[in-house]
């Protein structure tokens, strides 16, 4: 079959490799007809992710039709149409019970991995997203193997396309919880989200869902700042204002009451300490770039919320902590417990209430990933999601 597959930093390509087989009995192979590249894979692009080996199949948004079972496969069958959430869950243990799939103890063979360098395990595994998450190979390809079947895949009946659907699998509820996790007080509670990428347009509808009286959203990029201002959002273009003034402007100078970062470890910036982050990444002295999670902590009201879609790879340096804890702030962050809110996102865009393919601006084969990649990361022709055909 053919698969996008990393080659190194800064080298992604096509590659015929064999088709995925049923390893487990609680296995299904699933026939991909959308996929799509995600922010985070450009940080696998990068190289700022360990622990990706070249041959890797990268891809962690997909849906697809179910061509095979394993024998202990209960509730999908052959010819299913499914969307498969972008952590792989066992469903039974107990992080899994209490609703935090993401941290599942039974889905990731290598999460102890990351001890060495964080001192911790970590979270379940994740397909196409490294060795420290399983090495499971992705669905930016033809076909995908797909573990723990009866717990995962989602159904779809209804007649709804691909695109509207397929972002179910990661942005969308990325986006939500980001969201969630910042107990919106509703009609009341401004709510800034650092970053217009994918993840930022879906936690800023998302909070504008849950109720908040105001979203403000930040970037640099035009095209990206339009997409937020369409759904009614204010907008602030950081390289022409100050961003800690703007805010504090925008909110009777309390600053918002919860703050996304929906950039996470590539931010750009500028000031002393984005020099630094900077420099530090390139020598490899830290994974992060943390501009974004510093704005957010200083601009965010006290006893507010700093919620963090955004991935960070490894220890920060020069993080306002003490800002932090002198506001009272609360954090909460991670990996996305996608299967705990596909049901009511789904019910969502049945009912009408928000239509995710407005955030699609490229479609292409699995022949021109290579190449948009790059346009998506560089943000060239104004690229804000691709989604891909594997059998185009
Ligand atoms: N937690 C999860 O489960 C989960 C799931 C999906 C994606 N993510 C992460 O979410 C983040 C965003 O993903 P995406 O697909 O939207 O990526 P993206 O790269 O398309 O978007 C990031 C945006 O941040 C902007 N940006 C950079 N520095 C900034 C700054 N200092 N202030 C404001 N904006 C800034 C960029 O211009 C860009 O538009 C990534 O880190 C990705 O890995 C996390
Ligand atoms: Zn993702
Ligand atoms: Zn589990």
């Amino acid at each position: 079959m053919k698969a996008i597959v990393w080659q190194g930093t800064n080298k992604v390509g096509v590659e015929t490799v064999p088709d995925p087989t049923l390893l487990l009995p609680t296995d299904a192979i699933v026939k991909i007809t959308s996929t799509a590249i995600c922010g985070s894979d450009l940080h696998l692009l990068d190289g700022f992710i360990p622990s990706m080996e070249k041959g890797d199949i990268l891809g962690h948004e997909f849906m697809g039709e179910v061509v095979e079972v394993g024998r202990d496969v209960k509730k999908l069958k052959v010819g299913d149409r499914v969307i498969v959430p972008f952590n792989i869950a066992c469903g039974a243990c107990d992080p899994c019970k209490r609703g935090f799939f993401s941290a599942c103890d039974n889905s990731n063979p290598n999460h102890r991995m990351a001890e060495a360098m964080y001192g911790a395990v970590s979270g379940g595994g994740l397909f196409g997203y490294s060795h420290m998450y399983g090495g499971y190979a992705g669905g930016q390809a033809q076909y995908v193997r797909v573990p723990f079947a009866d717990v995962g895949p989602f159904k779809i009946e209804s007649d709804l396309k691909d695109e509207q659907v397929l972002f179910l699998t990661d942005i969308f509820p990325t986006g939500y919880q980001a969201a969630m996790n910042c107990d919106i007080v509703p009609g009341r509670d401004v709510v800034a989200v650092f970053g217009a990428g994918p993840v930022g347009q879906f936690s800023a509808r998302s909070a504008q869902m849950l109720g908040a009286a105001h979203v403000i959203v930040i970037d640099r990029v035009p095209e990206r700042l339009a997409m937020a201002q369409a759904a009614g959002c204010q907008v602030i273009n950081y390289e022409q204002e100050d961003v800690l003034i703007a805010l504090r402007e925008a909110t009777g100078g309390r600053g918002p009451d919860h703050v996304i970062d929906a950039v996470g470890m590539e931010a750009h910036g500028h000031g002393p300490g984005s020099a630094l982050d900077k420099m530090q990444q390139s020598l490899r002295l830290s994974f992060d770039r943390i501009t974004a999670l510093r704005w957010a902590i200083l601009s965010c009201a006290k006893g507010g919320t700093v919620s963090m879609p955004g991935v960070y790879g490894g220890l920060i340096d020069k993080l306002p902590m003490g800002a932090a804890f002198a506001k009272g702030l609360v954090f909460r962050m991670g990996q996305t417990h996608t299967h705990k809110y596909l049901p009511d996102l789904l019910g969502r865009i049945e009912g009408g209430q928000i239509d995710p393919t407005f955030v699609i601006t490229h479609r292409a084969s699995l022949d021109q990933a290579p190449e948009l990649y790059k346009t998506f990361r560089d943000k060239h022709d104004g690229c804000v999601k691709v989604v891909l055909n594997p059998w185009a």
